[in-house]
């Protein structure tokens, strides 16, 4: 396969809003002997690329300072060490940086063949948020078929994908997100039942229930969820944090820990290291991808913007009027 010399991308110009992504022409990346290189489809657009944007969750080190976590598309070279993909395969790719530009490179183990039935421009939807809820709700919170998982921004690009994949596992699932419109989009992926927190209280909800609490909860807010979290576990409750969108600090009893036999985690997936994430694709491909393949979990995706538009999907994620997922495709005018 022919790859040019240059490529169009999108840069962050400086720190700040929307506008700083700026789109200009750089080098085809290099790829290492453990990599390849990918011509892009689609990349995902996530929270953390707008952290990233204003200038606090920089590039890890020997990453792409361009934006973008995931990519799919067609790979068109292979590093000499790599003899698990061949010039012409479809995948989609978890990445450490460089997504939103025609060319990535990814390492091989990252790379994920393409579930059948799915289209290759919606596989980039797949990554980022596959991995994050397998790694902290499978892995760490050790989540079990019947057991009931409570996930707050349900309507996000990790509360979609966190829905169905629970649902397949045989769980269930409880969201909160900020309005109806949100909460039906819920519903309708699957969700047993969808709190309106900007209207109900979603602690007496919850501890009204039956079963008086949840097993797990996924939390991106913090802030004074922290512990109303704890407040919303069952004995041997598990809790996982994967950001503070309303802060890091709180103040919190921390007796329902005791009491209860609580365990509270989280992680970044972005820094962990390449056998890591070698080890998440495995096991999703192994349990997850059967479940795109037969219909449980399709990537619910708002809107394709064209690549130079960029700046527009960053204002749209910002608004949090999306629901699931915003693609970034390079082929799109
Ligand atoms: N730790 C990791 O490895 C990892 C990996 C990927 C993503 N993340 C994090 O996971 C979160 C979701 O990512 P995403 O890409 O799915 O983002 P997203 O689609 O933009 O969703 C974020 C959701 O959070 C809610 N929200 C926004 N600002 C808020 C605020 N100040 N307080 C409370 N809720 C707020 C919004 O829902 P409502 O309108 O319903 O409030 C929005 O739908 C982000 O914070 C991201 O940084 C972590």
């Amino acid at each position: 396969m022919n790859t040019p010399q240059s490529m169009r991308c999108i840069e962050i110009k400086n720190p700040g809003g929307p506008e700083v992504l700026v789109e200009t022409s750089r080098p085809v990346p290099t790829i290492g002997d453990n990599q390849v290189l990918i011509k892009v489809a689609a990349a995902g657009v996530n929270r953390p690329d707008v952290f990233q944007r204003l200038g606090q969750y920089p590039a890890p080190e020997g990453a792409s300072d361009l934006p973008g976590l995931e990519v799919s598309g067609v790979i068109t070279s292979v590093g000499r060490n790599v003899d698990t993909w061949k010039i012409g395969d479809q995948v989609c790719s978890l990445l450490t940086g460089g997504g939103y530009a025609e060319y990535a490179a990814a390492d091989a183990v990252a790379c994920m063949p393409m579930p059948a039935g799915l289209n290759l421009v919606d596989a980039a939807a797949l990554p980022e948020t596959v991995f994050t809820v397998w790694y902290n709700l499978f892995d760490r919170c050790r989540l079990m078929p019947g057991e009931s998982l409570l996930v707050h921004g349900g309507a996000s690009g990790i509360g979609t994908t966190a829905i169905q994949m629970a649902k397949a596992h045989g769980c269930e699932v409880i969201v909160t997100a900020g309005s109806k419109e949100k909460c039906n989009a819920c519903l309708e992926i699957g969700a047993d039942l969808a709190i309106n927190y900007r209207e109900q209280d979603f602690v007496s909800i919850i501890r009204d229930r039956a079963e008086k609490g949840v097993d797990v909860i996924l939390d991106m807010v913090g802030g004074d969820y922290i512990a109303k979290n704890l407040k919303c576990l069952r004995q041997d409750g598990r809790l996982a944090f994967i950001a503070f969108l309303q802060g890091s600090m709180s103040e919190v009893d921390f007796m329902p820990l005791m009491l209860k036999r609580l365990t509270v985690t989280g992680s970044t997936l972005r820094t962990r290291p390449t056998s890591v994430k070698a080890t998440i694709a495995r096991s999703v491909i192994e349990t997850v991808w059967p479940w795109v393949e037969n219909g449980q979990f399709r990537p619910k995706i708002e809107r394709i913007l064209p690549l130079a538009e960029a700046s527009e999907a960053h204002q749209t994620m910002e608004n949090s009027g999306h629901i699931g997922k915003i693609l970034l495709a390079p082929q799109e005018k």
